[in-house]
């Protein structure tokens, strides 16, 4: 690994490109808990590691880019989670946000439900063994083969998301001589505190049935009217990567109050509510999530109020975070490649990843934080955009963060809290080979997902 001193780009002090950037941290060699996984720490000889493992050992054994997921704390989040909300409430871990059979294995282990939102979620739960009862199958356009799926396995819940589909799925239940266990997905009418395309449970937008209008009331009744289904609750998700409790708690209001509003029309009381997920996670030192205990206690409490308020039994709680889970757990290890200084500007650090295995930059315009893991430096601070080698220009990964000044071709530098939403939405632009995920735990480090390969990529492509 060069360790040969390149000529340092603009600092702090020179100039002040616009970014979103607080002053330089004190010391660039400190990993900020909140941000790394439970077991990564720095060597005295400088070197982080994981689970135990050097991160240049990880490189030599695994190639760069990589993710490396650190599985005890996976697990010992899983648990947090179930601890926290306790027997009389589920936690369902939304796979979107990663999901492979190792991950499905950890869940049965952990004792968590799995919510799936596809076929080849469904498949990969199934295949590595989730019991069908614990899956909640999700979608806003589920295909008649999923449903159909779904149901001949035994899914323990549908949620439905439009009044299509409250008859598509009745039908096929009944054709299937079965009676599904359903869901009915609504939106609040809540302007989460997020991005726009993160955000879910206001009205202009393709997820889930109004509360407003009367449309949910409306759902609920022909929900109610059909054989093939049993209307377990009501759902509602708002949102992802939310800070400010206060939008589940307007949700979990609006949902008590339709489950008042059916038991007076129905006389029904719908037995479970799940307030979906969403919660979010720290990416920079700036960023303070809570902790499952205190959002536990927070949704119990408010469903408990209303429930007695509207003369309910309090229904059955469930949660389905992913990000909260996942997210904290893995790290993006990449190698630099160039160091380009741009005079007055910041210095670009070129890594061989970039949007292909984190589109989350480019696309809601994330922040990340970023170190070098490789050695120690002690540099000054340099104000840096970590980007990719894709050929675009929004090809970016980190865009305002400060790296050591003698940072170099051969240095490895990692990206935390890269666990969710990064390899899940990773794609093959420009050709790109997808990276490998690595779990590590008690010095032991073992492929989960292997990297792509070129004949992976001609394998598909059958002109
Ligand atoms: N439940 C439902 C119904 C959802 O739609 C989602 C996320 C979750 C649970 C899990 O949300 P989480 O706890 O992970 O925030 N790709 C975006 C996030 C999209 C979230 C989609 N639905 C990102 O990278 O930020």
């Amino acid at each position: 690994m060069s360790r040969s001193a390149h000529p340092a780009g603009p600092r702090h002090a020179d100039v002040l490109p616009e970014g979103h950037y607080t002053a330089p941290p004190t010391d660039l060699n400190a990993l900020d808990e909140k941000v790394w996984a439970r077991t990564v720490s720095r060597n005295d000889d400088g070197v982080v590691r994981v689970g135990g493992i050097e991160v240049t050992r990880l490189a030599e054994e695994f190639g760069t880019p990589a993710y490396f997921l650190d599985e005890a704390d996976f697990r010992a989040r899983c648990r947090a989670w179930a601890d926290a909300f306790g027997k009389d409430a589920d936690v369902f871990y939304a796979g979107k946000a990663f999901l492979s059979r190792a991950v499905v294995r950890w869940l049965t282990e952990e004792g968590l439900n799995l919510d799936v939102c596809s076929g080849g979620e469904l498949t990969t739960a199934l295949d590595a063994g989730m019991p069908a009862e614990r899956i909640a199958f999700h979608g806003n356009n589920k295909s008649e083969q999923e449903i159909e799926r779904a149901v001949r396995v035994g899914v323990g819940r549908i949620v439905l998301d439009s009044f299509q589909e409250i008859v598509r799925v009745a039908h096929i239940a009944q054709s299937l001589g079965k009676r599904q266990r359903v869901q009915i997905r609504v939106t609040v009418g809540v302007e989460a505190h997020t991005h726009e395309f993160i955000a879910t449970a206001h009205e202009d937008q393709k997820f889930g049935i109004a509360l407003a209008g009367g449309q949910a009331a409306e759902a609920v009744r022909r929900a109610l009217r059909l054989d093939g289904l049993e209307l377990i609750g009501i759902h509602s998700h708002i949102g992802s990567q939310i800070f400010d409790m206060a939008g589940f708690e307007v949700s979990a209001r609006r949902v008590v109050q339709l489950l008042a509003q059916v038991r007076d029309e129905h006389g029904v009381e719908l037995p479970e509510i799940d307030l979906g997920g969403g919660l979010g996670i720290a990416y920079t030192s700036e960023d303070d999530p809570r902790e499952p205990h205190d959002i536990a206690k927070a949704l119990g409490e408010i469903v408990t109020r209303e429930c007695e308020a509207a003369g309910l039994r309090t229904p059955r709680i469930s949660v389905e975070p992913g990000r909260a889970i996942v997210g904290p757990t893995a790290f993006t290890l990449y190698e630099v490649g160039t160091v380009k200084p741009l005079e007055g500007l910041r210095t670009y650090v070129s890594v061989d990843g970039g949007m292909s295995d984190n589109i989350r930059t480019a696309l809601y315009d994330a922040e990340y934080s970023v170190a070098l893991v490789s050695r120690i430096s002690d540099a000054a601070p340099m104000l840096s955009r970590v980007v990719g080698k894709h050929c675009e220009s929004g090809d970016i990964v980190v865009k305002d963060a400060f790296l050591p000044a003698d940072l170099a071709p051969g240095d490895l530098i990692a990206v935390p809290a890269t666990g969710a939403y990064c390899r899940s939405m990773a794609s093959n632009y420009n050709h790109a080979l997808r990276p490998p995920v690595v779990a590590v735990r008690d010095g032991e480090a073992r492929v989960i997902v292997r990297r792509e390969t070129e004949e992976d990529l001609l394998r598909l492509d059958v002109g």
